[in-house]
């Protein structure tokens, strides 16, 4: 977005992150006392009876007091980060003027518990249920012995805060993750760049789930981050790109190798995923996927979204010119999820590996 009011409109939006950010702490008391006043109403027994449950909502929100404390420190750099696009921005607009995100809450709670699931021992569990089985084919695609791992390529489009493109580039390959929200990207920032110290931050990821607990511990069960120390980078090159996958690669040809992980369900229209992803790998180039098909724009209003079934998208990959060499399903993964929960998410999810001919034999 170039134009001056293209611009500005992602200006006043990046304004509407940070206030967001800002307003995480007041937002999630509101909830609580909300709950407090819920009791306050109720016969004189029941508030007896509950004098526990009272206490408890105390406890939370000693939880989302921790919480909070991390945001200053993650909103110091975030201006900053993009070059300084945006250090002069706060002069220019009052901060009474800028809106805050609808669904901005469940964003910074989102990024709680994908720290978790990204920078914690906690999400150990998690990682080598889904980035293992991708680390481990490209280690087996790229042989030490036989590829200058540094001159390799990697593309992870939807890296969330970066693990995984950080893993890959840990063991020698050039990578590069992407991702648009810039929730993530301000976290992912501050986790990639600035944690010092193993194990410096703890968090409470899932605080804000009230339900399914079989005690308040259980939803204070705090995670601690960074597990291990992401600075100095990876011996490999390591990098980040913000905005909209779809178009800051536009490049044909390009990529030895792209890595999805929970991400080729983001798509309204998940065609235009697989095109672009196929268009811009190098002939004879590599894309691993591993994850589930929860279509995000599912049950969104007001979206056009399509929403093939496995079998659908395998005919796809291959008219649009890919080679399937590797697919498997009911691979158990697990999102974020609270081990101590009631409620226990598991996908049965996709594993597969497709190639970019090198002869590419075009239609005439
Ligand atoms: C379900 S999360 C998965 C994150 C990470 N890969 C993991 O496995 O934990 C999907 C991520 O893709 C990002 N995303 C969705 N659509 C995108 C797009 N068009 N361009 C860049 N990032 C996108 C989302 O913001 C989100 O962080």
């Amino acid at each position: 977005m170039n134009t001056e009011a293209g611009v500005r409109e992602e200006r006043a939006y990046f304004l509407s992150v940070i206030k967001t950010f800002k307003s995480y702490r007041d937002q999630s008391l509101k909830k609580i006392h909300s709950k407090e006043r819920c009791v306050v109403s109720l016969p004189n027994d029941h508030k007896t009876w509950l004098e526990k449950y009272n206490a408890d909502l105390q406890k939370l929100k000693e939880g989302i007091e921790k919480n909070s404390n991390f945001i200053p420190l993650v909103l110091e750099h975030a201006y900053t980060m993009f070059d300084n696009v945006y250090s002069n921005m706060d002069i220019i607009q009052k901060d009474d003027e800028v809106p805050l995100l609808a669904d901005g809450l469940d964003k910074v709670q989102s990024v709680f518990k994908q720290l978790m699931r990204d920078w914690s021992s906690l999400g150990a569990a998690e990682r080598k249920q889904c980035y293992e089985p991708i680390i481990e084919e490209i280690i087996a695609n790229y042989p030490e012995d036989k590829f200058d791992r540094s001159q390799i390529q990697i593309l992870v489009p939807g890296a969330g805060l970066g693990r995984l493109a950080f893993e890959i580039a840990s063991r020698g390959f050039k990578c590069q993750g992407n991702e648009f929200n810039l929730f993530m990207l301000i976290v992912s920032f501050y986790v990639l760049n600035l944690c010092q110290n193993v194990d410096e931050y703890e968090i409470y990821p899932w605080i804000h789930q009230y339900c399914n607990n079989i005690s308040v511990e259980d939803q204070m069960l705090t995670a601690r981050f960074p597990d291990v120390k992401p600075m100095p980078s990876p011996k490999g090159n390591f990098s980040m790109t913000a905005g909209d996958f779809l178009e800051v690669y536009t490049n044909n040809d390009e990529w030895h190798c792209v890595a999805t992980c929970f991400f080729i369900d983001c798509a309204p229209n998940v065609v235009q995923f697989i095109e672009t992803i196929y268009d811009i790998l190098k002939p004879g180039g590599l894309w691993i996927n591993l994850g589930p098909l929860l279509y995000h724009y599912s049950d969104m209003r007001n979206e056009k979204s399509i929403e093939p079934s496995f079998k659908v998208l395998c005919d796809v990959i291959k008219k649009v010119g890919f080679e399937m060499e590797k697919c498997s399903t009911g691979i158990k993964t697990k999102y974020c999820q609270n081990p101590l929960s009631m409620l226990q998410y598991e996908y049965d999810s996709v594993f597969f590996v497709c190639r970019k001919p090198v002869d590419i034999i075009m239609d005439s």
